[in-house]
């Protein structure tokens, strides 16, 4: 009998110690926030503005730190120095993606860019590459400089309408690349479908917006009319294949029909065997285009617009330049690009204000790795803070001021004396073996918007509300999400001339030609659209 109840005093002893142990830090980990048992840091896990969050606690405890999330280790590293020798260098074994069962209810696990790196994986991101080479950018170079004409022609003739007609922009030229369809406008259409079904999912993506469903897969169990997330994730499944079956559908019909376009979806249609995708997958290349270059590019471009509107010194600086090289007898070209080192520097400064995905896309470790000193273990999720990193005020001058002027100092910003290692140009796409494939269609569409839209207007704010002119744009501007830009602000741009307004004109109409291409699939208000905008 003693002996009986001893030993179970023992199992419960033993259960209880087992259990206050779960969510405790490891002695070898980066140090964090204080734990509590079970839960970790859990319970302090931020459910939005998680950079805000991440890059107060990496001044706190240091630009490598760990949260417990029950018993799992999230590892936040906010050094480009660390992201090179650590990231970087040991490409392989930090390459995979922490589960995340949001994506894969909506995607149908085909996210590439939320997926483990299986095989299904390596096909996807194979035919992705293949989209995305400097080769075939080059074929999509035509459509790209159409769509950025006809954002200064919107521009022109609904000012006050400049975010929407971003969207259009960024989700017709892929559209049209990959699908072979285009939205020439912005409500009713394919653009605006799939803007819903994407802001749907940001909002869900945020680390922090949901349960943490993965680190507690009990939670998962939970049924939909108590768990508000899961509800909403089949919503946007729903949307999910509506939208990319229909534009697949659309796509082989044309090539049916003889009417190809030299879209990239007809590629793989006709390689479906060679690349090994089902019918599922060939949608699924598209739609992970559509979903990891709209968004993203959409952010650039409106913090962009943003921070101009709240630097009128900034405009008059970039068009002094662009003035004296491209005057007003024709548009800005790509080639102009590499001759204007301050319009440079205000898209360097804005990837730096404001990147477009300020914490990236977590990876997941898979092989256990000493990084300064500490052991990040197998299965950690790492989240990389760029935003943390370019609001740095040891690397950084005043980095809450907008400044594009810095990149005239110094090749990264950095103030004089702050050691640079580790940084480079596109360090806000990525890293290892997950770096962004889409870097060079961005990088052309950004410039050719950004080159059009400093060209042409003056940005002017119609906001009632006083700023601080020293500080004009706060933390709070931007809105929470995991790809994501200013909330929405109001603003006009004016046509700097007659002149320049007859030129945006002449280059739509020429445009047109590019246009037709992929006008196949209009509707009849959307051709009635085309007909008189
Ligand atoms: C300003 C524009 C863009 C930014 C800032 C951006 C940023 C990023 C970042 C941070 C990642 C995660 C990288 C990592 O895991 O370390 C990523 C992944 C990805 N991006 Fe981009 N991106 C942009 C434009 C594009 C475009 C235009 C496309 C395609 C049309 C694209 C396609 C992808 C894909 C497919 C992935 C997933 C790669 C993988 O997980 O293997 N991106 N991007
Ligand atoms: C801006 O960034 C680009 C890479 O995107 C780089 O080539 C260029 O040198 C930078 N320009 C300035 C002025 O820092
Ligand atoms: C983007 O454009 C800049 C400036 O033209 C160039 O220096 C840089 O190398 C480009 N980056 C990529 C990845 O193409």
């Amino acid at each position: 009998m003693a002996l009986s109840i001893a030993l179970w005093a023992f199992v419960v002893l033993a259960l209880v110690w087992r259990l206050s142990r779960i969510g405790s830090r490891e002695r070898s980990l980066p140090p964090g926030p204080p734990t509590l048992p079970l839960l970790g840091n859990l319970h302090q896990f931020p459910t939005e503005y998680t950079r805000i969050q991440f890059s107060s606690w990496a001044k706190q405890y240091g630009n490598i730190f760990s949260l417990k999330i029950a018993h799992g280790t999230a590892i936040i590293i906010t050094s480009p120095k660390i992201i090179r020798d650590y990231m970087d260098r040991h490409g392989v074994s930090t390459a995979g993606r922490p589960s995340f069962t949001p994506v894969n209810i909506v995607s149908g696990g085909l996210n590439v860019a939320f997926r483990n790196p299986d095989q299904p994986w390596k096909q996807l991101r194979k035919a992705i590459q293949m989209f995305l080479s400097k080769e075939a950018c080059a074929k999509h170079l035509p459509i790209q400089k159409a769509e950025a004409i006809q954002l200064v022609y919107d521009v022109l003739k609904r000012p006050q309408d400049i975010s929407a007609h971003i969207h259009r922009q960024a989700v017709s030229t892929i559209l049209s690349t990959v699908y072979g369809t285009r939205s020439p406008r912005f409500e009713n259409s394919l653009a605006s479908e799939f803007t819903t079904f994407e802001h749907g999912q940001e909002v869900l993506f945020e680390p922090g917006a949901i349960p943490p469903i993965d680190f507690i897969p009990l939670l998962k169990y939970v049924p939909a009319r108590w768990a508000p997330w899961k509800q909403k994730c089949l919503a946007l499944r729903a949307q999910y294949q509506k939208i990319f079956f229909k534009l697949r559908d659309m796509c082989e019909s044309r090539i049916r029909m003889n009417k190809r376009n030299g879209c990239f979806l007809e590629d793989v249609m006709d390689q479906q065997e060679k690349l090994g995708l089902t019918p599922e997958l060939a949608a699924a290349v598209g739609a992970n285009c559509l979903e990891a270059g709209s968004l993203t590019i959409t952010a650039f471009m409106q913090t962009f617009v943003f921070c101009l509107v709240h630097h009128p010194h900034v405009q008059r600086e970039a068009q002094k330049e662009i003035d004296e090289l491209v005057g007003t007898d024709r548009l800005p070209n790509l080639e102009d690009f590499e001759r204007l080192p301050y319009v440079q520097a205000v898209v360097n400064e804005t990837n730096r204000f404001f990147p477009p995905v300020p914490l990236g896309a977590p990876h997941m470790s898979t092989a256990d790795e000493m990084v300064e000193g500490y052991l990040v273990p197998k299965g950690s999720t790492i989240f990389m803070n760029y935003y943390g990193i370019y609001r740095d005020p040891d690397l950084f001058d005043e980095p809450e001021l907008f400044n594009p002027s810095r990149f005239l100092s110094s090749e990264f910003g950095t103030k004089h004396g702050a050691d640079d290692t580790g940084f480079r140009h596109d360090l806000h796409f990525g890293s290892g073996r997950r770096i962004c494939p889409g870097i060079y269609f961005a990088n052309t569409s950004i410039k050719m918007s950004v080159l059009n839209l400093l060209w042409a207007f003056n940005f002017e704010s119609t906001e009632k509300r006083q700023r601080d002119p020293q500080c004009p744009i706060r933390f709070d501007d931007f809105a929470p999400g995991l790809a994501t830009g200013p909330k929405p602000f109001s603003c006009t741009l004016n046509v700097r001339s007659e002149q320049h307004a007859n030129l945006i004109r002449a280059e739509y109409v020429s445009a047109r030609s590019t246009f037709e291409i992929f006008e196949h699939d209009l509707s009849r208000e959307e051709a009635d659209f085309v007909a008189n905008w």
